[in-house]
């Protein structure tokens, strides 16, 4: 009998095999768990930190100057600026309604008065960095997006979010107006944290 034709010979060679085979496999699938728990746990924490991000956007004190149209936006209410005035060209207003015109260097003390800034002003109408109406989702594509969020990288828009003088006045905004749900600097670590995890756009 020719040991080559033998249909016993290798069989235990090929149990031993495929023994090993599903054995390294299973090592490789535990190895690669851990990393992909990893990444998937840090794109929640990525986009959690951008909801927490979120809710101080869209708060009064920060919407109201990244309105969805032309007109600024007043009040916790959020009602559209009254007295006719509009973006103009640069943000700064047009004719005798420039925003400096009423807005003065610092808060005008007292109710209803105008808050005030030496850079008081909307962003331009040809970048008009809309918050109003943006979902989560939206609105962190658009703060990513260069074209769209004045040529920012994301070190950039966290500097700007860290030091600016009108994001800055959001939490000094004169008598009457309520601040933003976080504090700055919590407002300043949740977009760090945001940016350090890879700036992940929550799903919706
Ligand atoms: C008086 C109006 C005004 C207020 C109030 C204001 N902003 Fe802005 N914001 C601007 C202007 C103007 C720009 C564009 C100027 C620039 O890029 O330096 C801008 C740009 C930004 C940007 C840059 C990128 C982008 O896509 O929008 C961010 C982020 C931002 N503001 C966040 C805030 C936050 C947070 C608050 C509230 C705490 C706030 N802003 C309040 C006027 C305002
Ligand atoms: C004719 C005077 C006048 C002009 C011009 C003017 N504002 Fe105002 N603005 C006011 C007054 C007064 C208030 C306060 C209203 C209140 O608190 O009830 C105010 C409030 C605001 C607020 C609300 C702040 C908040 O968080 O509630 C924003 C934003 C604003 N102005 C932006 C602008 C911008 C931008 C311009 C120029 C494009 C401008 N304003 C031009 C008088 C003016």
């Amino acid at each position: 009998m020719q040991r080559t034709n033998s249909p016993t010979w290798w069989r235990p060679r090929a149990a031993l095999f495929t023994f090993c085979i599903a054995g390294a496999l299973s090592v490789a699938a535990v190895a690669v768990r851990p990393a992909d728990d990893a990444a998937r746990s840090e794109r929640a924490i990525s986009q959690a930190a951008f909801q927490a991000v979120y809710k101080v956007l869209m708060s009064p004190r920060c919407m109201n100057c990244h309105p969805n149209g032309d007109i600024p936006l007043q009040g916790d209410d959020s009602h559209l600026h009254t007295m006719n005035v509009t973006r103009g060209v640069d943000g700064k207003g047009v004719y005798a309604l420039k925003c400096s015109n009423c807005h003065q260097v610092a808060n005008t003390p007292g109710l209803n008065m105008p808050p005030g800034n030496p850079t008081w002003h909307l962003p331009p109408a040809d970048m008009p960095m809309v918050f109003e109406g943006r979902s989560p989702r939206e609105l962190a594509l658009q703060l990513k997006d260069p074209n769209q969020n004045g040529h920012k990288t994301l070190q950039q828009l966290l500097d700007h979010v860290s030091k600016d003088a009108l994001v800055l006045w959001g939490w000094k905004p004169g008598d009457g107006r309520t601040l933003p749900p976080l504090a700055h600097a919590e407002f300043v670590k949740q977009f760090k944290t945001w940016v350090s995890t890879g700036a992940v756009a929550p799903n919706e």
